[in-house]
Parts: C-alpha cells; structure tokens; sequence
C-alpha cells in the first residue's frame, strides 16, 4: 500500500492530541450508550429508545447545541399502538460566513442476546484485544459518540469550530425509519435550508486495514407471505396426510424466489439495473478485497461468485434477495410433531438504481399470486409489504466534498481511501439528498469485520479513535470547500 504523507494543518494537531489524551473517556461514554438497550424492533424495549433519544439530547446540550425533540407519532405494531421515538433534530453555530454540514446518525440497534452465541453480554461493552465488543458499537453508535467527541476536541482546546453543524439522530433507522421522512419533508425550508453538506457515518470499511469512503448503498423491500391452512395448529399423527398443510406450501413458494447462484427468480426484476460502463469496471480493479480472506472471516464455505470484480459488483450494483425466517415454525430444539396453522415466511429484496421499491413490490406480488396459482392449494395466502420501503441511492464522488473526507483520510491514516459502495441500506440517504439538495457523503469508521447485525459486533480501538480525527479533519477540510 503506497503512502501518503500529509502536513497535520494547525488546529487539528491540538484537536488530535486531545482525542488520544481522551481515549478512555471517550470510550467510556460508548459504554453508558451500549448499555441502554435501544433495540427498535422490540416495542417492549421502546421506553429504552426514547431514553437513548433523551441520552443524545443531554451530550448535544453540554456541547451548546440548540436541540429539539421532535415526535413523530406512532405506529401499530404486533396489533399495538406504539410510540415512535422522537427524531432529534439540532444545530450548533450559524455564523453566515461559515459552511454549514448536516449529520445523521442513528441511536437504535439490532436486538442482541447472550444466548444467540456471543461471547459477552451485548449490552455491556466488554474490550478485549484492543476491540470494544457490544451492540451498537460500530452500528452506530460508536460513530454517532465520533462526531460529539470531534467537536468537544475542538471546544476544549480552544480552537474554533470550523463549520455549523446541523444533526438528524433518529432511533427508527434498523426497522426502517418510519415516520422520518415525513418530517424531514416538512423541515425543508426550514431546518434544511441553509444545508450546504450532508455527511452519514453509518458504513464500513470493506476490509480491516484500508479507509474507504462509499458512494452508494442498496434500497429495500421487505415482504412476508403469510399461508393459513387451519383455524388451530394440529397433532401431524392425527392430521398428517389428511390435510394440505400450510408450511410445505410456504417453503415451496420460498424455494422458487431464488435460485442456487443467487439468481432473483421474479421476472422482470433486472429492467433498468445500469449497464456496466468501461469506467465503472475500472473502479473495481483498483479495490483492495481478499474473496478468501473474506470468506474465511464469516466462516462461509463458498462465495457465490469467483472473482473479486463479480463479487463486488453482486452485492453492490445489483439487486439480491435473502430469506430471513419464518413466523409460526416450530424452531425450538428437539422435536414438536405439529402442523403450524398459520406462517410467514420474510424476505427481502436489496434493490440498485433506477429500481422503484413500489414497482419491484407490485413485480414481486404477481409472481408469487402466480406460483400460488400453480400450486393449487385450497390454502389462504396473504401477501404483506413491510413499510414503504427503502430507495438505493448513488453519487458521484469525484467532488470538492468527497475530495475533503478524502484529504482528511490521508491526514488520519496517510493512505489513500478505497471508493466503495454499500450492500446495505440506510433510507434516508435519498431523502436528506432532496430535502437539502446538496452532495450526500457516507464517511465510515468501523470496519469490514466489525459484524454489525451479528453475534459479538465490535469496533476497534483504533477504528474509534482515529475515527473520531477523521471526523474533525472531515470538518476542518469541508470548511474549506468555496
Ligand atoms: N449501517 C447499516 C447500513 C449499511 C450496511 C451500510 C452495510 C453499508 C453496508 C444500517 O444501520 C442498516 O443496517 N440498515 C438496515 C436498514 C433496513 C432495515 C431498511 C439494513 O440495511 O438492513
Ligand atoms: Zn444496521
């Protein structure tokens, strides 16, 4: 890997310094954030997502931000009315003469437990070997902690902020934002109008040793099938052979979505992808990515594709579909001979450009009423769509803004960043874009083995702290931009 090196500029070799001196202070405000189990998708844990809301409100406060709790409704969850979390919006300085960036970050995680296999208690950040283990540690709040703590650097040695700063903290992002963009749609002329950036730090460095900033991510659509066969579950020795059983029609319509090398089985589903240009393949040959090393890290057996090009490419620039459980199975251990009345099989799509998530919902429907048609069971089936859905979104990053997080990589890590995009989706990345109408900019910290949505997800000390300089050196260098 070739060096970079580059000249540290006057206030950040203070704001630097303090960021090491701090380390243990910073990382012990990441563990009070783990521990408040902020999981959105547990409408019994909801009251812990509004305290994380609160939690974020009192940092911003100390910093001297001006800060507002907006709420947003509620929604019907499991049959129940349930309160979203505020989205917190706030703002720190407003001098005209200074640019202005808009930060977003998300405050919920994923639900975690001991007993899914991890090594440590999730919600209690554990470090070991230099890697702070915990739920929420690189998704993401780790990151949101990098931006407090790049300002306070800056406060506290003295050193004026060399930007306003604009903040979008919500705690809906892992059960897909909702109610968000209704809100940000409203604040466009106002809370949006003087934007001049965005900046998302919610994604990862492909590998371990090499910053990347990202380009684009994936949108989503997320179905479930529900097939009914029985008004009560039934004993499968009094009833097996008797009746058309609901789950055999369920796997079968499940079997026929996705092919062996991952290959979508809806037609019509590859209309529009964007053709690989000359140009963008080159972007993939300059990519440093390991396939095996990869691989080996997950503990998967093979990749679904050979090169690095295609493999990139597969989970970048086109569309996949993943299988993700089934409501009303029996899943415990040991065996129950029971025939479920009622099950759900989830999936998802992860959609690329110019891929409308309603029009891929309408295509995705069709096709699973016609296999349904063909299967000829006298079973009920009921499609479901989750929410609206997710846009992919896509920038170019040959502009003064990328060019600005990609100095400030050199500075941190004196190499230059890899050009990345995302498999992954975050749904207000579009939305922020058009509400603000400026340049969308995705500056990771964690990195590619942190295993956000895993068993034991981490970041590395390293990642956290030299991310945390990333950000103070993104916003010194982006204040720069004429
Ligand atoms: N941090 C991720 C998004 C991400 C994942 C970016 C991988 C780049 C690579 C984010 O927190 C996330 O997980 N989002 C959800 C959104 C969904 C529920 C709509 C996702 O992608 O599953
Ligand atoms: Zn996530």
């Amino acid at each position: 890997m070739s060096k970079v090196t580059k000249d540290i500029e006057a206030p950040l070799a203070k704001v630097f310094s303090y960021i090491d001196e701090n380390k243990g202070k910073f990382v012990e405000t990441l563990s009070q954030a783990v521990a408040i189990k902020s999981v959105s998708a547990d409408p019994t844990l909801r009251n812990e997502v509004f305290k994380m809301m609160e939690w974020a409100k009192t940092k911003l406060l100390a910093l001297g931000a001006v800060v507002e709790l907006c709420d947003i409704g509620s929604q019907v969850l499991d049959g129940k009315n349930v309160p979203l979390p505020p989205v917190l919006l706030g703002s720190l300085g407003k001098n005209p003469k200074k640019t202005t960036v808009c930060l977003y970050g998300h405050l919920d995680v994923q639900p975690a437990d001991k007993s899914d296999g991890w090594a440590t208690e999730p919600f209690v950040l554990t470090e070991r070997d230099d890697k702070l283990f915990g739920r929420g540690s690189t998704d993401d709040k780790g990151p949101v902690l990098g931006w407090l703590h790049a300002i306070e650097a800056f406060q506290n040695t003295g050193s004026e902020l060399p930007v306003n700063l604009k903040f979008v903290f919500e705690g809906m992002e892992e059960s897909g934002s909702i109610g968000l963009d209704k809100l940000l749609m409203k604040q466009k002329e106002t809370f949006f109008n003087d934007v001049d950036f965005v900046c998302i730090s919610d994604s990862y460095w492909l590998g371990t040793e090499k910053p990347c900033l990202t380009y684009g991510l994936r949108g989503m659509c997320c179905f479930g099938i529900e097939i009914e066969g029985s008004s009560k579950d039934l004993h499968s020795g009094m009833f097996g052979g008797i009746v058309y059983e609901a789950m055999s029609d369920l796997i079968y319509v499940l079997s026929q979505l996705v092919d062996i090398k991952g290959n979508i089985l809806i037609p019509g589903i590859n209309e529009g992808v964007e053709p690989l240009s000359e140009k963008e393949k080159e972007l993939y040959n300059k990519i440093k990515f390991d396939v095996d090393h990869y691989c080996n890290e997950i503990g998967a057996y093979k990749p679904l594709k050979e090169t690095k090009e295609e493999l990139l490419m597969s989970n970048w620039r086109y569309p996949s579909l993943s299988i993700h459980g089934i409501e009303g199975a029996f899943s415990g251990s040991g065996f129950k001979t029971v025939i479920p009345r009622k099950v759900i099989g989830k999936f998802s799509i992860r959609l690329v450009p110019n891929q409308d998530p309603s029009r891929i919902a309408q295509i995705a429907k069709a096709y699973i009423n016609k296999i349904w048609e063909d299967r000829q069971s006298p079973n009920k089936l009921n499609i479901i769509t989750e929410g609206d859905g997710g846009n992919p979104w896509m920038t170019d990053p040959f502009n003064a803004h990328y060019l600005a997080a990609h100095n400030a990589t050199e500075m941190v890590y004196s190499i230059e960043p890899d050009y990345t995009r995302g498999g992954g989706s975050i749904p207000v990345t579009l939305t922020l874009q058009e509400v603000t109408g400026k340049n969308v900019l995705l500056l990771p910290m964690g990195a590619g083995d942190d295993g956000a949505h895993s068993q034991n997800e981490k970041i590395d000390v390293r990642n956290y702290i030299e991310g945390t300089k990333l950000m103070a050196a993104y916003l010194h260098e982006v204040s720069k931009i004429k």
